[in-house]
C-alpha cells in the first residue's frame, strides 16, 4: 500500500493564533466548557484525523489580562474526550518534573482502558521557568538535569506498565480466583531520583502501553525522542530544517536499534484556508491585527527564559545580539533555535517577528488555498521531511471544519489520507507495533 500521511489536530485555546480568541470565526463556549473540547474531538474524528493532542504549562503566563492563557487540565480532559469519541487517538501532556512516575503510569493506563485503547502520553520536561514556582520554589532545574530525571522517569513507567502479563486477570467468580499472582510482579526500581515498589494497582492496558510522544528538538531532547518516542512534533518554519530534523532523527532512532518507521515525525502546520490567496493572507492581516504586540513581547521573553526585550523598539530591524545565546537558555532551546534562524535570514523588524510568532509560536504558518496547502503538504510527506502533521488551526473550530472539508478530501483522492478507520486503536492508527509485556521478554529470552 502507498505510504499514508498521519494527522493530529492541535487543540489550543480557541485557535494557535494567538488573537484567536477573540476573533468572530472563533469558537463562543468558555475554554473551560468540556463541550468545547468534545465538540473538536468529534469534529476531527468526523475528519478521521488520527489522534488530538493537548498542551500544557504548569503556570499561569503573566498576560492573562490580554490573553486566552487558560484551559482545563489535559488528563481530566481526555477521560471526558474518550467517552465523546469512539475511534480518534488521544494525546495529553504531562511533565516528568513535577509529577511522580507512579501517579502518572496510573493515570495514563487508567486512560488507555477507559479509551480502549486509544491514549497517548506527550512527555515533557517543562521548560517554563514559573512552573518551578509552583512545586516548591526550588527554581528551575537545568536543562540537562530535567532530562537525566526523565530518562530514570521513563524506566520506572515503563515497568510499572509492563509489571502486569497481559493474562493476569481472570476474573473467575465460580472459582473464586480474580488474578494470577505469578503473573503480577513488583519492579523495585532504586535509582537516583525514584523508589518505586510496584507493581501498579491496574491490569495491562489495552494497547500495552500508552503510545509515547514527546517533542524535544535539542540534542539532547532528540536523544531521548531516539529512545522512547513513538511520534515526535517539532517546529519548522522552513522545510530544509525540517528534512535535516527529520533525517538526523530517523538515523538516532536506527542508533537506538529502534525501526526509524516506529518514529513518527509530524511537523506543526497552521494553515489559514480560503479559496483565493488573496483573500487567506487578508484573513491573516486581520486576525494579526487583532493581536497586541506587548503580549507577544512578554512571551518571546518566556521562550527565551525570561531574557528582558523591553527596551527593544518596536520597529528596527532586529539582530541576533538582541537575543541571548540560546546555549545559556535553561527553557526551550530547539524554539529559540528557530527563532534566531528567521532574525537571521528575514532581519525582521520586533513588530514583524511578534506578528510571526502570533500565528503559531513559530511553527510553518501558511495562507492559500485548500489546493496549496495539500500541496505544501504532499511537498514536505514525500521529500523527506514529515511523516504527517500536527495541523496546528489558526481559528477553532472554523479552520478545522475549512481543513477537514476541502483539504483532506484532496489528499485522499491523491491517495496519500485514510478514507476510513481501519483500526480501533492509536498504534494501529499511526501503525505501530506492541509492545511485548515484561513477562513475553523473559519468555522469548528463557526459550
Ligand atoms: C508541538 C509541540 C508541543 C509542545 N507542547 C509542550 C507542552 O505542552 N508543554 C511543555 O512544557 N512543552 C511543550 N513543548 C516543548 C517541548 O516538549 C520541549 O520541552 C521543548 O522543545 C524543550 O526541549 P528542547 O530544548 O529539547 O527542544 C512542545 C513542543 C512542540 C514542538
Amino acid at each position: 500500500m502507498k505510504r499514508q500521511l498521519h494527522l493530529n489536530l492541535f487543540i489550543h485555546s480557541r485557535g494557535h493564533h494567538e488573537a484567536s480568541w477573540r476573533h468572530p470565526l472563533s469558537s463562543p463556549l468558555p475554554l473551560t466548557d468540556i463541550r468545547y473540547y468534545q465538540d473538536l474531538a468529534q469534529r476531527a474524528e468526523a475528519g478521521l484525523f488520527d489522534s488530538i493532542f493537548l498542551a500544557d504549562q504548569l503556570a499561569l503566563g503573566d498576560d492573562a489580562s490580554q490573553a486566552a492563557r487558560t484551559w482545563l487540565e489535559p488528563v481530566t480532559v481526555l477521560a471526558a474526550t474518550a467517552v465523546a469519541t469512539s475511534r480518534i487517538g488521544l494525546i495529553a501532556t504531562c511533565s516528568t518534573t513535577y509529577t511522580e512516575p507512579f501517579n502518572l503510569a496510573r493515570q495514563f493506563a487508567s486512560l488507555d482502558h477507559i479509551s480502549k485503547g486509544r491514549v497517548a502520553w506527550n512527555i515533557v520536561t517543562s521548560w517554563l521557568a514559573t512552573a518551578a514556582g509552583n512545586f516548591g520554589g526550588a527554581g528551575q532545574m537545568s536543562h540537562a538535569d530535567r532530562y537525566v530525571r526523565a530518562e530514570e522517569f521513563m524506566t520506572v513507567v515503563k515497568a510499572l506498565w509492563d509489571s502486569w502479563a497481559d493474562d493476569a486477570v481472570i476474573d473467575d467468580r465460580a472459582g473464586g480466583h480474580y488474578a494470577r499472582a505469578d503473573r503480577i510482579r513488583p519492579i523495585n526500581h532504586k535509582g537516583e531520583h525514584y523508589q518505586v515498589a510496584g507493581p501498579l494497582n491496574l491490569p495491562r492496558t489495552p494497547q500495552g502501553r500508552p503510545v509515547l510522544v514527546q517533542a524535544g528538538s535539542s540534542d539532547i531532547g532528540r536523544r531521548f525522542a531516539a529512545r522512547h518516542a513513538e511520534a515526535v512534533f517539532t517546529a519548522h518554519m522552513e522545510k530544509k530544517t525540517a528534512q535535516e530534523f527529520h533525517a538526523d532523527l530517523k538515523r538516532l532512532v536506527a542508533e537506538e536499534g529502534r525501526k526509524p518507521e516506529q518514529v513518527l515525525i509530524l511537523p506543526g502546520l497552521s494553515p489559514m484556508i480560503a479559496s483565493t490567496q488573496a483573500e487567506a493572507e487578508r484573513m491573516t492581516r486581520e486576525t494579526n491585527e487583532l493581536s497586541d504586540p506587548e503580549v507577544g513581547r512578554k512571551r518571546l521573553s518566556g521562550r527565551f527564559g525570561g531574557h528582558d526585550f523591553s527596551h527593544l523598539p518596536l520597529d528596527r530591524p532586529l539582530t541576533p545580539e538582541d537575543f541571548p545565546d540560546p546555549g545559556s537558555v535553561q527553557a526551550a532551546r530547539s524554539r529559540t533555535e528557530v527563532i534566531l534562524s528567521l532574525v537571521r535570514r528575514e532581519k525582521p523588524t520586533l513588530r514583524q517577528l511578534l506578528a510571526n510568532l502570533a500565528g503559531a509560536r513559530g511553527h510553518f504558518c501558511v495562507a492559500g488555498t485548500p489546493e496549496q496547502v495539500a500541496d505544501i503538504i504532499e511537498d514536505w510527506f514525500s521529500d523527506g521531511a514529515a511523516d504527517g502533521f500536527n495541523i496546528m488551526p489558526p481559528l477553532l473550530p472554523a479552520m478545522l471544519d475549512v481543513f477537514s472539508a476541502e483539504v483532506i478530501p484532496i489528499l485522499q483522492k491523491r491517495g496519500l489520507f485514510r478514507t476510513s478507520y481501519e483500526g480501533k486503536t492509536l498504534r494501529e492508527h499511526y501503525g505501530l507495533d506492541w509492545p511485548a509485556s515484561a513477562f513475553k521478554q523473559a519468555a522469548l529470552q528463557e526459550a
